[in-house]
């Protein structure tokens, strides 16, 4: 942390749906879904009190009593939090717009709440400062920018254009919009109150036309967990230890971390990199790993395989039963010796013995399948609102 940080207030907005991680959303918000066995907003939490951030307000609409619950005044975190609940979504500038009272004259970073990155907030804000910007965003490079906004950046680090979710006209690389920025207070009054307004459409393309938009390139790691297969990944990014986290803190230099209270069989194989949480069960002759997390209280069957994949607290994975690539969301189970690959199963889904998903299936929460009635793609995808 900088000794005298340049910006100490924050906003993150945690108010969307979050549709595209359903059903891993259905029923907690994206910012409580627990990646490697914490919510998600505490590794952004972590980012902002490492950085010298001393007040965060949360944005939030979906669910928000669930965030309230989870982070309450952000003690625990050592961070002052705050919640403002739109009665309706703002969008990403709008909300903003909305904790404009709770703010002072200062400037502030505002991050979507999404995003699990271990960017330098100091160095974004001094070269902030230097520039005497407006705003200030900080970018990544991706490899298929389209679901993004599109940024080209002149050599003094000036902001050219902005373009939000160039779509299919844009082919091969880019460096896109990561969703950390530093905002002057001034921004603000370019933003309507109490109407959905957009940072991305509304605000950064007019502050790129006026010159005072200027572009952060780090070589950060960055990821949002917007998407099944980008969630999954940050599991396997914070277990191989791309990034600094309190989770990497816990696995050591052995990549494993098994809880004192997980009961692991002797003949049970634990492969690194892996997460065993409390009061977890793995049987015997069970592989676990590699990149594998066994949530709090859950349990992994006599001879069965889970790898590449997550089961959240209290879920189960039946005897000589086999997981791959798979979330199994808490509180379901999987029968013996069904076999689960490339599949996410919502909360308290039954699978019974026998059956085979594969190939993106997605069960919405409390989905019931009897024994030996799926193989491979019978189910058809049955996710809220796909
Ligand atoms: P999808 O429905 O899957 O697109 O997810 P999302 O609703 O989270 O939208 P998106 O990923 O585009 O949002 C990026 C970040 O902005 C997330 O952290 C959202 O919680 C947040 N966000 C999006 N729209 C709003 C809004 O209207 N109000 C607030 N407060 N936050 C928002």
């Amino acid at each position: 942390m900088s000794e005298h940080p340049l910006c100490t207030q924050a906003v993150v907005l945690v108010g969307g749906e979050g549709t595209r991680l359903r059903p891993i959303t259905s029923r907690v918000p994206k910012p409580v879904a627990p990646v490697v066995e914490r919510p998600f907003i505490t590794y952004v939490l972590d980012l902002l009190a490492r950085h010298g951030v001393q007040r965060v307000i949360f944005s939030s609409g979906f669910l928000a009593s669930a965030i309230e619950t989870e982070c309450g005044d952000g003690l625990q975190y050592g961070i002052a939090v705050e919640h403002v609940v739109e009665s309706e979504p703002l969008g990403t500038a709008g909300a903003i717009k909305n904790v404009q009272s709770r703010l002072d004259d200062g400037p502030l970073f505002a991050l979507n709440g999404d995003v699990l990155t271990d960017v330098d907030l100091g160095a974004l804000a001094r070269l902030h400062k230097e520039k005497a910007a407006m705003a200030t965003i900080f970018l990544t490079p991706v490899e298929d920018p389209r679901r993004y906004g599109l940024v080209c950046v002149r050599p003094d680090a000036s902001v050219s254009s902005f373009v939000e979710k160039p779509g299919n006209e844009h082919s091969g690389g880019g460096l896109i919009n990561a969703g950390v920025y530093v905002l002057e207070p001034p921004v603000l009054e370019m933003i309507p109150a109490g109407r959905m307004f957009s940072i991305e459409r509304g605000v950064f393309p007019k502050l790129a036309q006026a010159g005072s938009l200027f572009a952060f390139v780090g070589a950060a790691y960055w990821r949002d967990i917007g998407t099944p297969e980008s969630y999954l990944q940050a599991h396997f990014d914070i277990l191989e230890g791309a990034l600094k986290t309190a989770v990497a803190d816990e696995l050591g230099p052995g990549y494993v971390h098994v809880s004192s209270s997980a009961r692991v069989a002797a003949t049970a194989r634990i492969v690194p990199p892996s997460y065993v949480a409390d009061g977890a069960e793995v049987g015997a002759g069970a592989q676990v790993g590699p990149l594998a997390v066994i949530g709090a209280g859950a349990s992994v069957g006599e001879g069965a395989t889970v790898v590449e994949s997550v089961v959240q607290a209290g879920a189960r994975v039946g005897a000589h039963a086999s997981v791959e690539g798979s979330v199994l969301v808490r509180d379901s189970w999987v029968g013996a010796g069904t076999q689960v690959s490339h599949a996410i199963l919502g909360e308290a889904c039954r699978v019974g013995a026998g059956n085979r998903l594969a190939n993106g299936i997605c069960l919405h929460p409390g989905v019931e399948l009897p024994d030996n009635s799926v193989q491979f793609r019978d189910v058809e995808q049955s996710g809220e609102g796909r």
